[in-house]
């Protein structure tokens, strides 16, 4: 088929990528000149495993970019994947997304025939019937449903494993209204998935596919905070979280994906999307209460791993060392990290902070400069007197002899990641 992605951000890029290895002429579209000529000459500033690889090999053949909106409709259909930022009190900027949609309507006003608009960004059901479809539209002059077919496809893709998990996901959600056209175009669209590997296709209407997003994102949060929740009592009667967590997992209707207790939940998604939930349920006068407990025992984590610390080392004046700052490992993203707050916490008692992160030290810098970003875990040690220890990159579990090196050898653990136990004043977090 022939698509276009409007949005070449994390989520667009990752789509037309995927969507050029399935077989289709794909038009990335963005309104930044420099990341259209990068896409064009096969280069992303992404880390994502296996997306440069693609991206190599389908420029400029299969993988075409433009900043052009014009473009995107001589094609089948249309992709919209522009962020949707949050807003200092949690809500959804869509201002960018109803941009683009204006741009798309403009350019089918144009366009002979039918033309389907799939909207891959993350928004709430009320923004899409309330904002967005009338947008497309008005912008238009055509009617959805009839000339026009306005689709919801959320994605469920995780940062790191990206192109992996589209290429199997577990299921295929496609919200329509009443529209043949838009469910045909999407099955052919998603067909080697469909067919040859099997996965299961969920065809529901336009608000219930936006809102299984973020349930599925709610429930998953909501999953590590009640284990985390529970880890904390847990830590209060000396009894090990990860025992406990274990065991319940085997109960098939918990399942033990998403139980490692610790600091918490950052990313892109989980923080933005379980606020974006609350803001818009609030809206409509309803406390989502275990949403916003969900969040809350996200908060407190950072603070009990400062708390532990607290009970073994007074850290004013002192190097403290801050173990890993990407809110999770093979990734350089700060975003929601509990790294954060954990700098946050020990530079409000005085420590002087030292930080490493194999990826993620050049990106922290820019938001805490008052931070010495070191090479390696070894130098960050050295001459420490406490280390925390916040995103659990693999070679973090390698770690011996270099805590031989420091002052005083204080480790409070918010990953279960450090092996060494013996000749350490050791705390898990929920263990
Ligand atoms: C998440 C969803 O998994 C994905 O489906 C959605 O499309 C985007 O949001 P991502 O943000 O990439 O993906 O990261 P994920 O691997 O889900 O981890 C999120 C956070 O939860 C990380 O900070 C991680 O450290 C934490 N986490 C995860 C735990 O604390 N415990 C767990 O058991 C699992």
């Amino acid at each position: 088929m022939n698509v276009s992605v409007v949005g070449s951000g994390y989520v667009g890029t990752t789509l037309a990528a995927c969507l050029a290895d399935l077989g289709h002429d794909v038009t990335a579209i963005d309104i930044d000149e420099e990341t259209v000529d990068r896409l064009n000459e096969g280069e992303t500033t992404i880390h994502e495993p296996g997306l440069d690889p693609l991206v190599s090999a389908y420029a400029g053949t299969s993988l075409q970019a433009t900043t052009d909106h014009a473009a995107a409709v001589d094609t089948d259909l249309t992709f919209l994947a522009v962020e949707t930022p949050a807003r200092e009190d949690g809500s959804i900027d869509p201002t960018a997304l109803l941009a683009a949609a204006e741009d798309v309507g403009e350019a089918i006003a144009d366009k002979d025939g039918y033309h389907l608009v799939v909207v891959k960004s993350t928004v709430l059901p009320n923004v899409i019937e309330e904002e967005l479809v009338p947008t497309i539209e008005d912008a238009s002059g055509k009617v959805a449903g009839e000339d026009i077919g306005i689709a919801v496809n959320p994605e469920f893709q995780r940062e790191g494993s990206a192109v992996d998990d589209f290429m199997n996901p577990d299921k295929i959600v496609v919200g329509t209204e009443d529209d043949g056209q838009a469910l045909d175009r999407l099955a052919e669209l998603y067909e080697p998935l469909i067919t040859d590997w099997d996965v299961p296709t969920v065809e529901t209407g336009r608000k219930e596919a936006a809102m299984i997003k973020y349930a599925n994102n709610t429930f998953l949060a909501a999953k590590i905070s009640l284990i985390n929740d529970l880890g904390n009592v847990c830590k209060e009667f000396g009894v090990d979280t990860y025992e406990v967590a274990d065991a319940i997992g085997l109960d098939d209707r918990i399942g033990a994906k998403f139980l490692q207790s610790g600091v918490g939940w950052g990313g892109s998604c989980f923080p933005k999307d379980t606020a974006a939930l609350v803001s818009a349920a609030n809206e409509e006068d309803y406390s989502p209460a275990m949403v916003e407990a969900a969040i809350e025992i996200n908060e407190v984590q950072p603070q009990r791993l400062l708390a532990l610390l607290d009970d073994h080392a007074d850290v004013d004046g002192k190097r403290v060392a801050v173990m890993g700052l990407a809110f999770k490992p093979g990734t350089d993203d700060i975003r929601g990290s509990r790294a954060k707050p954990v700098i946050e916490g020990l530079q409000d008692r005085g420590a002087d902070v030292v930080a490493y992160d194999p990826l993620a030290a050049d990106v922290m810098a820019e938001e805490y400069p008052d931070v010495e970003y070191v090479e390696s875990a070894a130098e960050a040690l050295d001459d420490a007197h406490a280390a925390a220890f916040v995103t659990d990159w693999p070679e973090f579990a390698d770690l011996d002899d270099e805590f031989d090196a420091m002052a005083d050898p204080v480790v409070v653990d918010g990953r279960r990641i450090v092996s060494r136990r013996e000749g350490l004043t050791y705390e898990g977090l929920t263990w």
